[in-house]
Order: C-alpha cells, then structure tokens, then sequence
C-alpha cells in the first residue's frame, strides 16, 4: 500500500490502518510455517515504532548512538561526499530525526520521508514542515521492504537513499541484494545511497543489545502479538510469550524469537495452531557485517562505494555509495 501524507491530508491516518489481503496470507503462512516466523516488518505499528525509539535510549544497544557519533564527527566531510540539492529519499523514517540532523549539513532540495508506519510519520512530518519550511517535505507510508516504486511526486534528479540505523541487516544477504538493486533501478545515473551498517563484534555485546536489562527489547518484540491481534483478529496472549535476542556468530546474524511459556491454541481470521510450551515463533533477523562484505553486497548491486566513516571500535559502518 501506498499512502502520501501531506500536512493537510490526515485521512491517510485512516487508510494506513487498512489491512490488504497480503498482509493477511503473510501472516497466515509464517503462523502456520513448520518453523514459525512472523516478518519484522510486524515490529513497527504506533507502539512498536515508539518501543524502538526506547532502545535506541538503551546504553546496551550500541548501533543508534554509535552512527550518531560518526554522522557527528564526519557530518560535514559526508555532505561534501554526498552533495546538496539531492532528493533525500530516507527510508523508513521513523521520527525523521536522523534525516533531519542532517538538513543542515545536506540542504535537500526535497526530503522524502518513507515509513511502513505512516501515522507514526504524520506525526513527524508535521513538525519537520514547521522546522524547515524551505525544504519541499513528502511523506509516503508504503511497504519498501519488497517491491516499491516511487510516485512522480519524488524528484527523479539527485536521489539519495538514506537507509541508516542498519535496517539493511534486517534483511537476509539475498534479500539485501535485490532490495539494493531496486533502489539502483529508482535511483538513475546520478543517485547514490547512504546507507549504516553495523558491523560483525563480540558476541557479549550483541547478546547484551538484543536483550536488555530493562526488558523493552522483549516489549518490543512482544508487541509484534499484539499488533498481529489487531492485523487478522488473533487471540495471542501476550503473557505466555517469552523474548529470545542472541547473536549466531556462524550464522552472521542476531536472531529474536518468542517462546511459548505454557501449550496453548492460538486463532486468527482464518486459521489455527496449537504450540506446544518451548514452540519458538521467529520474528527477526539482524546481520552484522564485515566491512569488506558490505562493499562487496553494494558493489555487486550496481553501485560504488566513495566512502566508508567508521568508528574508534570500527563497530559500525556509514558508507556513502554512487549508482554505477
Ligand atoms: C531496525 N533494526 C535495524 C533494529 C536491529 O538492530 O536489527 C531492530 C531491533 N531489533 C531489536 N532491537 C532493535
């Protein structure tokens, strides 16, 4: 679905909350998968989107405040790298807050802020608009995490992807490639991407990031019931759930998972499981790179990396990429 959303245009709140037919099968066929799993993209409705924003808070998860800290310390050398006048295109948005800290720096001709939660970015755009009224703001609430295309109200001049906060992670290595092919197919001869990345490390500390002291890593990834309550009418009791966040080291990724506390039936609009107490449901996947692998997945999508800004830890990566 997509829904542009435009300060005076808030009966999109509305048609944002319309559940297609594809969310519905989706659902139905990661419920009823023999290894249970519900798309990530499920994480992120009102409360969801505000419960990532906390742990970005988190002192145990690194990612948010250690890009914060490179796009701090390099912000004017990446504007030089990346330009003015671009069409910022910043994919999925959030609060705008990590696009905005850069207008600036950047001077977007037009911002385009895109986010599956479009009423958590309604929300946001209404204050950007106040904040910047010189800069053209567009909001989009769409699914981008498979096929997407960009209505003619985006410039097709200068666009620069923003995908930061390593939301490329939540992504198999497969799926990376093809959704970076798409933006190179949207993105012309004169667009890049600029893209964060969090790379490979010590498993003590990704263990620690996905699962935090304070437990709203576990409220977050419990949320994803509750917000499959509302989706398909399902009676999932969120207090026979139990959250798992641990990093695989083989597998080059951080995995989340929800245990069943007790057996137990569980319906939605058509369809059922019993889960046995143990069953898991696995609800996201987080890689962490090597730096070369990066390049390497961006290289083979068409573009080419100008420039890599890492940190003291060389724990995270901001690559600045040019389609080729
Ligand atoms: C949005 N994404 C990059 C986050 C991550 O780290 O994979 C989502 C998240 N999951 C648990 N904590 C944060």
């Amino acid at each position: 679905m997509l829904t542009s959303c435009t300060s005076d245009d808030l009966s999109t709140r509305a048609a944002a909350q319309v559940v297609n037919a594809h969310v519905a099968d989706e659902l139905h066929a990661g419920l009823l998968a023999p290894e249970a799993w519900i798309s990530p993209k499920f994480l992120y409705d009102a409360l969801g989107s505000k419960l990532f924003e906390a742990i970005c808070e988190l002192p145990e998860y690194y990612p948010t405040r250690t890009e914060a800290a490179i796009f701090e310390h390099y912000g004017a050398e990446i504007a030089r790298v990346a330009g003015s006048n671009a069409t910022l295109i910043d994919l999925g948005a959030g609060n705008c807050a990590k696009a905005a800290s850069l207008f600036p720096l950047l001077q977007p001709a037009q911002y385009v802020a895109i986010d599956i939660s479009a009423e958590f970015l309604c929300d946001a755009l209404a204050h950007l608009r106040q904040r910047f009224p010189h800069i053209a703001v567009e909001g989009l609430g769409m699914d981008f995490s498979s096929r997407f295309e960009l209505p003619p109200l985006v410039r097709a001049e200068r666009r620069l992807f923003f995908y930061p906060g390593s939301s490329i992670g939540n992504f198999t290595p497969d799926e990376a490639h093809a959704f970076l092919r798409r933006l190179r197919a949207q993105c012309g001869q004169d667009g890049g991407v600029l893209i964060g990345i969090d790379l490979a490390k010590d498993k003590a500390v990704l263990d620690e990031a996905y699962d935090d002291a304070l437990g709203v890593t576990a409220a977050f990834n419990l949320n994803i019931l509750r917000h499959v309550n509302a989706l398909v009418d399902a009676d999932f009791d969120i207090r026979q759930w139990r959250h798992h966040g641990f990093y695989q080291p083989e597998l080059g990724r951080v995995e989340m998972h929800l245990e069943a506390r007790s057996d137990q039936e569980v319906h939605w609009r058509g369809g059922q499981r019993s889960f046995a107490a143990g069953d898991c449901i696995h609800t996201e996947n987080s890689y962490k790179y090597q730096q070369a692998d990066a390049i390497a997945l961006l290289e083979r999508s068409g573009f080419e990396a100008t420039h890599v800004w890492t940190d003291p830890q060389r724990w995270f990566a901001v690559i600045h990429a040019q389609a080729i």
